[in-house]
């Protein structure tokens, strides 16, 4: 069954990491699934994605927000939409959000242009299910001390700050879309959160397999990280 679902939220929040946890666990239950991510997903995307993210010349808030919308309109166009209509699931890492958040809430770009810009990238597509990892940013950054940090990672933590402050303010307008995750919680405790809320939007409910194994692993983490000696799923009949 199509369905769209975007993690959003601050660096360092694990949304790479759920992403890949939820698409393993589509993989396991034979559910048809896509992962992309933005801005890249394609391979004018990732060049895109060089100049928005390494560049250390400065880009105008403007500029950013076209290049954001060229990698995006390419990505909905060539990957998404294709899948969507194929009746898979999408899940991407970022997405519209995520620009009226850096360069609205960030920047302080004119929110009008922004939506309009989206808008025109998008077509109006719009995620069926969006993911908020929220957390303290500073919490968030020191996760991902030691990585080399990009133009986004680099800002001051006022600037980290109003990224939080203006997801929280979308979740708020929109809470039927959102789904927002304490993401200082355990990787597990997330996984089995954002499992419980996907696994009846996929499948017809069934009592017997909504359950997170503890063999499962994602990229670039081990699978110790993911086991405890709790990891069955209830279902609470929701
Ligand atoms: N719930 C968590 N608790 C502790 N560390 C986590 C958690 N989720 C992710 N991490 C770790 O934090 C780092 C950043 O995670 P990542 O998924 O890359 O964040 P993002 O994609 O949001 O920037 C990674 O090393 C990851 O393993
Ligand atoms: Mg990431």
């Amino acid at each position: 069954m199509a369905l769209f679902i975007t993690f959003e939220g601050g660096e360092g929040s694990g949304k790479s990491f759920q992403a890949n946890v939820l698409f393993k666990l589509l993989a396991r239950d034979e559910i048809p699934a896509i992962q992309t991510r933005e801005p890249g997903g394609t391979p004018i995307g990732e060049e895109i994605t060089k100049c928005l993210k390494w560049q250390d010349t400065p880009i105008s808030p403007l500029a950013e927000l076209l290049l954001f919308n060229a990698s995006r309109s390419h990505l909905i166009e060539t990957v998404i939409n294709p899948a969507l209509k194929e009746g898979k699931v999408v899940i991407c890492d970022r997405f519209t959000d995520s620009t009226v958040v850096y360069q609205g809430f960030g920047r302080q770009l004119d929110m009008e242009t922004i939506e309009k810009v989206n808008n025109l990238a998008t077509g109006g597509l719009k995620p069926d299910l969006t993911i908020l990892m929220d957390i303290l940013p500073g919490i968030g950054l020191a996760r991902k001390r030691g990585q080399k940090r990009d133009r986004f990672e680099k800002e001051c933590l006022s600037f980290h700050n109003r990224i939080r402050r203006g997801y929280l303010e979308l979740a708020a307008r929109e809470p039927e879309r959102w789904l927002v995750i304490d993401a200082g919680k355990s990787k597990q405790d997330i996984a089995r959160e954002i499992w419980l809320k996907v696994r009846p939007l996929v499948k017809p409910k069934r009592d017997d397999d909504i359950e997170i194994p503890d063999t499962f692993s994602a990229e670039g983490t081990a699978e110790s990280d993911l086991k405890t000696n709790d990891n069955k799923v209830e279902n609470t009949g929701e």
